[in-house]
């Protein structure tokens, strides 16, 4: 076989390193993994009656720890919402639930997500959140935004996803969206082969994004009628004994099990 044919033989060649033959594979190495659930809109409307009825009569602030810019009309606020009302377990097991899958299906990982805090983000014109990420109490934890209301303008604004950002000629395409944000790669630097490290989420309301909590992440910006409401919860991981241990040395192993070295760890 001259190497023309082995060349052309990798077009075709399925990928596979069996047998003694020239093989080719393409292997990416994943920079992020977020989970998007679907959540029912009876879900969301009863959790929006909720909100209607008891975290916004309540007006408990929780502007005092969040950078958010939400100011700019009457309504706008951010709230607490808290666990320790019927609807609130309830609420804080299904977080739970789909933080646990993340961390099982995402990452192969036997540990468990407990979600400590959570607040509600009412967002009218021109109220934005800038550039941050999320604190919680362990090694690893979890962050997420469920959007509940969507305004027209943003709804209405009907870019395809799939392709970059098209913000030339003042287009407003991102207006009211959450930018994920984990690199500087631009647009530069995928002519170059490098890898988008920005990505923008559509407010669609129903749509649950979990990821890691040190992901950067902003909102941008909107300028018609209505309403964004948005729900954020952070999370504790807590790891099995196994994935405690996963990537510890020989020496750091017995030092953990002596107990010199405290870590979070749980049984299930
Ligand atoms: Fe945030």
């Amino acid at each position: 076989m001259s190497l023309k044919d082995i060349a052309e033989s990798l077009k075709t060649e399925k990928q596979s390193f069996v047998g003694d033959t020239l093989n080719m594979r393409i292997h990416t190495i994943p920079a992020i993994k977020i989970i998007q659930v679907k959540v029912p809109i009876g879900y969301i409307d009863a959790i929006n009656d909720h909100i209607d009825n008891v975290v916004i009569p309540n007006d408990k602030s929780f502007a005092d720890g969040l950078v958010g810019q939400i100011n700019q009309d009457k309504k706008s606020a951010q709230l607490d919402f808290p666990f320790d009302t019927e609807f609130g377990k309830e609420f804080q097991k299904f977080m739970e639930m789909c933080g646990t899958t993340y961390l099982q299906k995402g990452h192969d990982r036997q540990s468990k997500a407990e979600a400590f805090q959570c607040w509600t983000v009412h967002s009218y014109a021109g109220d934005y959140n800038p550039f941050h990420s999320h604190g919680v109490h362990t090694r690893a934890g979890l962050s997420c935004i469920l959007y509940l209301k969507v305004p027209k303008s943003i709804e209405e604004n009907n870019i395809d996803e799939t392709v970059l950002p098209k913000l030339t000629n003042a287009t407003g395409w991102c207006d009211g969206y959450t930018q994920l944000i984990w690199g500087q790669n631009t647009r530069k630097e995928l002519y170059e082969l490098k890898h988008q490290e920005q990505e923008y989420i559509k407010p669609v309301v129903g749509k649950l994004i979990i990821f890691p909590h040190w992901l950067n992440h902003q909102v941008m910006p909107f300028f018609g009628e209505g309403e964004r409401r948005t729900l954020s919860c952070n999370f504790n991981v807590y790891d099995t004994k196994k994935e405690t241990l996963k990537y510890m040395s020989d020496r750091e192993k017995k030092v953990y099990e002596t107990g010199e070295e405290s870590l979070d760890a749980y049984d299930g």
